[in-house]
């Protein structure tokens, strides 16, 4: 942090001021120490300032003028009694697939299940089939709307999963596009290989030579390219079982790529139970989860990382097939919660994170301050992200939203809308929205 100095007073120098927050949410990541509830670090009339990027000042706005000064050319932007957060970290989404699954939704509301469907040739399948036709053209241009709408909803980093392509050269070339894509787009993009999503057809009825195949081949050719961050897998009927899992997480582990995985999302498979022992980042979706699966998740007392949680109350709600996830009794027991929205074709083509904040408080039974740390500090500790984004602290990146709410209480309660008002990313005015005209 460079400051300057005159007569006795030091200066922290800024080249963005957001001043006039009505609430400023840090989401601090510390906030949870000392037997403390993990709170959303508000500050009241609260201000923030930026210098090249990143934060270098958070604090009451009435010591401003005493601490912080603007360098030639910076910026000031009131918020004029809005609430000030941290860019939401969307933790789990698959955002490169061609088609869609709209009539699958009208088969469930006739009575079909998801794996009903998935049985008869729809399903992930018929996802992977669209997706491999479709040119590097068209999927690069869907990777990039679909980030620009998250970019709007106030989306700063976005985690990105393969796993439409099932061979070497089809997964490669999603991941390629995640890094090509990103390349000239403002959201932070964290790649994810999630090669053991389904069984593709060439290796059906013979799902362990596709896990060989995966361990063998798809992990060393994709770590090779540094293509991923992140290794996944799908533990369900009808897609892996734990011990498959096991082999794949293992290999991705070696080869430097940090396990998540999907687990206990339709039934109870004991992946949950597997991954913590893994040492997996998060364990996602959670809906069947044991009373083991609980304690493995429960914060440890020697301060050994555990995985968060990440609920996706959206996939739950579109399927309509059974209950949630148990947010409460996890959070009571001390797991780490994030949400997120699982964007995908077939259980949850949304990008409103707003919305998920809702269903946790309305579905999940979750705390005000608990929906609002995890689509923030905990979406970015799925990540292993919490040192650089999710908080509003000194000496991380100065993502930063504006919302046109003028208390944090609206964020959940004015559901399933848009409340972006203005979206600065590294520290640059990214989305202005004209909520009348936007509306
Ligand atoms: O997270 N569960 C696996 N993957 C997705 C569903 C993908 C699909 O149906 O295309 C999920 O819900
Ligand atoms: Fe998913």
């Amino acid at each position: 942090m460079e400051s300057a100095t005159k007569a006795n007073q030091t200066w922290v120098e800024a080249d963005l001021i957001i001043t006039g927050a009505s609430e400023l949410l840090t989401c601090a990541a510390r906030s949870r120490q000392a037997g403390r509830r993990p709170d959303a670090g508000t500050i009241r009339q609260g201000a923030v300032a930026a210098r090249e990027g990143r934060i270098v000042w958070v604090g009451p706005g009435a010591n401003l003028r005493e601490e912080v000064r603007l360098v030639r050319g910076g910026v000031t932007v009131d918020a004029d009694g809005r609430v000030v957060m941290p860019g939401l970290v969307e933790c789990h989404s698959h955002l490169a697939w061609a088609g869609d699954r709209a009539d699958e939704f009208q088969l469930r509301a006739g009575g079909a299940t998801y794996q009903e469907i998935a049985e008869a040739g729809g399903g992930i399948l018929s996802t992977v089939y669209a997706t491999r036709e479709a040119s590097d053209e068209v999927l690069r241009a869907l990777v990039r709307k679909r980030l620009d709408r998250f970019l709007r909803y106030g989306v700063t980093t976005v985690e990105a999963k393969s796993g439409y392509g099932l061979s070497v050269d089809q997964e490669v070339r999603l991941l390629e596009i995640y890094r090509d894509v990103s390349q000239s787009h403002p959201v932070d993009v964290v790649p994810t290989l999630l090669a053991a999503h389904v069984v593709p057809v060439e290796y059906s009825d013979r799902p362990d030579d596709y896990v060989k195949h995966i361990v063998k081949k798809m992990i060393p050719a994709v770590a090779k390219k540094k293509l991923a961050r992140f290794c996944d897998a799908f533990c369900e009927q009808g897609a892996f079982d734990a011990e498959q899992c096991r082999r794949v997480l293992s290999a991705g582990l070696e080869h430097g790529l940090l396990p998540k995985l999907h687990a206990d999302q339709l039934t109870y498979m004991g992946g949950t139970e597997m991954a913590a022992e893994l040492g997996a980042v998060s364990v996602d979706h959670l809906d069947h989860i044991s009373e083991a699966g609980i304690r493995a998740l429960a914060e440890s007392m020697d301060g050994h990382r555990v995985p968060v949680a990440v609920l996706l109350p959206g996939a739950t709600f579109f399927l309509g097939e059974g209950g949630y996830a148990p947010a409460r009794r996890m959070l009571d027991a001390g797991v780490r919660v994030a949400l997120s929205t699982d964007f995908n074709p077939g259980s949850s083509p949304t990008q409103n994170l707003w919305l998920m904040a809702t269903m946790g408080c309305s579905q999940l039974h979750m705390t005000l301050d608990e929906v609002l740390r995890a689509i923030t500090i905990e979406a970015a500790r799925a990540l292993a992200l919490e040192d650089e984004v999710g908080s509003l602290e000194v000496g991380k990146k100065a993502d930063i939203l504006i919302l046109d709410h003028s208390r944090q209480v609206e964020v959940p309660y004015r559901y399933g809308m848009n409340p972006i008002w203005r979206v600065f990313k590294a520290g640059k005015l990214v989305v202005k929205r004209d909520l009348v005209a936007d509306e």
